[in-house]
């Protein structure tokens, strides 16, 4: 049985955030990624960094079953771990020492306006009690709200979209997941818009 799942917005959207991570310095280590889904962004971002170990993550079975699959798929059983099971909102995470060692950053995409505000809370205060060093990193990505307005019609419509699914989903508020980045002692390092108006938020330990 084939347990891969295929996103065509993760396809769309795999070389342009990988793009973004060509821009930071790696050495050897992991990468956790949190709320994986399919695992098509881990597989490929594993190939194009080979000097990290791609982390997956996710509290659904079907995506930790995809992610298996795709590693499967892709013959990357030496290279990558199997997916943890993740859920951000169950603390502490449980994380494998060796990771926690070795940490270069977490990265979450397109996981916090399809989520309950409170998982971009535990999203935050999860990774601040990983990452101590300057050097380290958070990334998110997907589409924010500006100062609470949107920044584009198409957001817009995903927005209520998104909440006709969930009313406690949308499209958040950059200043207020900035807030819970500061909270948490992260600062907003570096911002990068992307296509389809989303954007990468690079986020650092003060
Ligand atoms: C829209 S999908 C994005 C998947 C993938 N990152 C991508 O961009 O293709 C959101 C993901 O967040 C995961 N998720 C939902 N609730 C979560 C939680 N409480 N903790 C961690 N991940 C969660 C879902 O299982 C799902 O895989």
């Amino acid at each position: 049985m084939d347990n891969r799942l295929f996103y065509p917005a993760t396809e769309k959207n795999k070389k342009y955030i990988g793009e973004i991570i060509s821009k930071i310095p790696l050495k050897q280590g992991f990468i956790l990624e949190i709320g994986s889904g399919s695992g098509e962004h881990a597989i490929e971002f594993q190939k194009r960094f080979p000097e990290i170990t791609w982390q997956t993550s996710d509290p659904e079975t079907k995506h930790r079953n995809s992610i298996s699959a795709w590693i499967d798929h892709q013959d990357l059983n030496i290279r990558m771990p199997q997916p943890l099971n993740i859920d951000v909102n169950k603390m502490p995470w449980e994380i494998p020492y060796e990771i926690k060692q070795s940490l270069q950053g977490i990265i979450s995409i397109n996981m916090i306006h399809i989520t309950q505000w409170i998982c971009t809370k535990s999203l935050f205060k999860g990774s601040s009690q990983l990452i101590n060093d300057e050097r380290q990193f958070l990334i998110l990505y997907g589409p924010f709200k500006i100062n609470t307005k949107h920044t584009s019609q198409s957001n817009e419509l995903f927005d209520k979209s998104l909440k006709l699914q969930n009313k406690d989903w949308g499209v958040r508020d950059l200043e207020a997941v900035c807030e819970e980045a500061r909270i948490n002692g992260f600062t907003k390092n570096e911002i990068f818009e992307m296509p389809s108006n989303n954007l990468t938020i690079i986020f650092k330990k003060l």
